[in-house]
């Protein structure tokens, strides 16, 4: 039987993860708010954890139950350890087997029960009690490094547990080895990318590159490389019935760079900006597509187009200091970068508008606290 699958994301990425979801085949997508829910097997999690870019984890849906009172929450915690249920394969028993360790995170809203470490808490004991009366004797908590990931989201008196197979946020994609000042999440410079809708042709210019993020996952996308390709622990290698041998051999996908022409290039008027760039794409292995400098992104000079202008300019606290970079980049965009495609990730406060040409689309998402859009524009 198949897995109820959750994939989770920022604010504002829904429809770039579910496009994801689907050209990876997966099926009965349905949106809900930072995330989509999806049908798949365990194939399905190792795969869409090596493959997903706008996606933070990838979570099993194990079971919901009523959490109006901590007594109901408590009891549904119970019926479940003590149950038959089995999750494509894997049975309650192996599971929640108390020789596992494990750590359980929760949320909470619009619930009679608002204190998340309470609810946390209930759903503990009740598994630990389970425990107790099912195999005599109850798994340790390790928070830090568990066999098992459990969260638990109390939405609206209603308690679904879910299990964690992606551990560290796959936004961790491990190339970023050095940041900057306020580097943009990988998942959403990834999300940037899939909406500019870039055809991979021509070189991508970053005139402010900070870390390199934008860089980076504009050549995964466009060498179609594994986000995942470089990082080294995954929640679900501890899960019962792993299968080794599947994600050795999924694991040879998207890890080559393919021959290419494509050319990376950034520039940032901060040393240290240009360093960690060029450590982080070193470490993603794209130092051979790259060229980066220390200048003045408003005089640097393209290479001849089309192809693919990203910029992220410093916005949030520093807002009043920035007011006037909005007119510049569009003077900039215009007078440089004619017939190429651009993407801007602007701060959310309608500063964009000051750019002075009209973007094809404005999409609105999250950036950690701050509130920003993708701005794309076909420049002429
Ligand atoms: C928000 S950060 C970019 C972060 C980047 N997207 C990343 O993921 O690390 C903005 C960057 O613009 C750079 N910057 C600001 N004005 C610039 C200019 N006129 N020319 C070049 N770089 C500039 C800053 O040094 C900073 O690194």
């Amino acid at each position: 039987m198949s897995l109820r699958l959750v994939a989770t994301c920022a604010l504002g990425l829904e429809e770039f993860l579910e496009a994801e979801l689907k050209n990876l085949g997966l099926s009965n997508c349905s949106r809900e708010r930072g995330a989509i829910a999806f049908s798949g097997t365990w194939d399905d999690v190792l795969r869409t954890n090596w493959r997903l870019r706008t996606a933070n984890r990838v979570l099993v849906e194990l079971a919901a139950w009523d959490g109006s009172s901590a007594e109901a929450l408590e009891a549904g915690a119970g019926r479940l350890v003590e149950s038959s249920r089995v999750w494509d394969g894997v049975r309650a028993a192996e599971l929640f087997d108390p020789r596992r360790s494990f750590a359980i995170r929760a949320t909470a809203a619009r619930s009679h029960i608002r204190d998340t470490r309470w609810v946390g808490l209930k759903v503990k004991d009740g598994i630990v009690d389970a425990q107790r009366r099912r195999f005599g004797r109850r798994a340790s908590i390790d928070r830090q490094n568990p066999d098992t990931h459990l969260r638990v989201w109390l939405s609206r008196d209603q308690a679904t547990l879910l299990l964690d197979t992606s551990g560290d946020p796959l936004d961790r994609r491990g190339y970023r080895v050095a940041t900057s000042e306020a580097p943009v999440r990988e998942n959403l410079a990834a999300a940037c990318i899939l909406a500019s809708g870039w055809n991979g042709q021509g070189a991508v210019v970053d005139p402010m590159c900070g870390s390199g993020t934008l860089l980076a996952e504009a050549a995964a996308v466009a060498l179609d490389l594994a986000p995942g390709r470089l990082r080294k622990r995954w929640a679900f290698e501890r899960l019962p019935g792993f299968d080794r041998a599947a994600w050795e051999s999924l694991r040879q996908d998207g890890i080559r760079l393919p021959e290419t022409g494509l050319r990376l290039i950034g520039v940032d008027q901060s040393p240290v900006a240009v360093e960690a760039a060029s450590a982080n794409l070193r470490k993603a292995g794209l130092a051979g597509l790259s060229s980066l400098e220390v200048g003045d992104g408003y005089i640097f000079q393209p290479p001849a187009g089309p192809g693919l202008l990203v910029v992220n300019p410093a916005y949030g606290e520093r807002l009043e200091e920035n007011r006037d970079q909005w007119p510049r980049l569009g003077d900039l965009m215009k007078q440089r970068y004619a017939g190429w495609r651009a993407l801007v990730l602007a701060g959310g406060e309608g500063l964009g508008k000051h750019i002075g040409l009209r973007p094809s689309r404005r999409i609105p998402v999250r950036n950690g606290p701050l509130d920003a859009r993708i701005l794309l524009f076909d420049l002429y």
